[in-house]
């Protein structure tokens, strides 16, 4: 767990609280954390649920692993170290997201059950919603859309999770998406039933 360095901070209330935000957009926020191997489908289902969620009138965010790591998150690489800074930084991001009243999504790999745990803790009780992006590695070799296992395999890269670095499947996630044989749509749409199903959209 990361240490906090600085000393001599005092914690200010607000005058808006998050219930203020939350009245005025209509909608509660909350985290969908999608997590998964690369090439499973987690920025394309992410991507999917955010753009309907939009369509129908709520306010959303999208953080994504590639994207955050050419900005926020661009000094750091693959190391289990690396990977575990990279998750509490967008698990404190998503945190502020959230309280800020938006239906935050995030796709990351984020391999590692401590660091999810670690960010479900973060957040109020409820609205870390952790969902499974099932592929077996077969299934996202097959697919290798950007090339990498295909490197990996050859060498090229190294640390590759499900190659030679590990994931971690949640044990119990609010949500398992099978990947392997149903498409994006119909996934999206099972993020969807549950946020109504729960109350998130209303
Ligand atoms: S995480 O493990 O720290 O959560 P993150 O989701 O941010 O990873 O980034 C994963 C993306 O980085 C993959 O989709 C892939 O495009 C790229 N990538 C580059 N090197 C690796 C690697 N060694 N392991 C996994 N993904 C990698």
């Amino acid at each position: 767990m990361a240490e906090q360095k600085a000393t001599n901070v005092t914690w200010h209330d607000h005058r808006v609280s998050s219930e203020d935000r939350e009245a005025l957009k209509g909608h509660k926020g909350c985290v969908l954390w999608f997590t998964g191997l690369s090439g499973a489908g987690k920025s394309t289902v992410a991507n999917t649920v955010d753009h309907k969620l939009h369509a129908i009138g709520k306010h959303t965010y999208l953080l994504d692993g590639d994207n955050i790591r050419m900005g926020l998150n661009k000094n750091l690489g693959f190391s289990a170290e690396d990977r575990t800074e990279n998750i509490r930084r967008i698990g404190e991001v998503a945190k502020l997201f959230a309280d800020a009243g938006l239906i935050t999504s995030t796709a990351f790999i984020s391999p590692y059950k401590a660091d999810r745990d670690l960010v479900r803790a973060l957040l109020p009780e409820g609205e870390f919603i952790e969902i499974m992006v099932e592929a077996s590695l077969e299934t996202c070799e097959a697919r290798d859309p950007k090339g990498l296992y295909k490197k990996a395999r050859a060498g090229e890269i190294k640390g590759f999770t499900g190659i030679d670095a590990p994931y971690e499947a949640p044990e119990n996630p609010e949500l398992v998406l099978d990947s392997n044989s149903k498409g994006i749509d119909d996934l999206a749409d099972e993020v969807i039933a549950y946020l109504q199903a729960k109350g998130f959209l209303s």
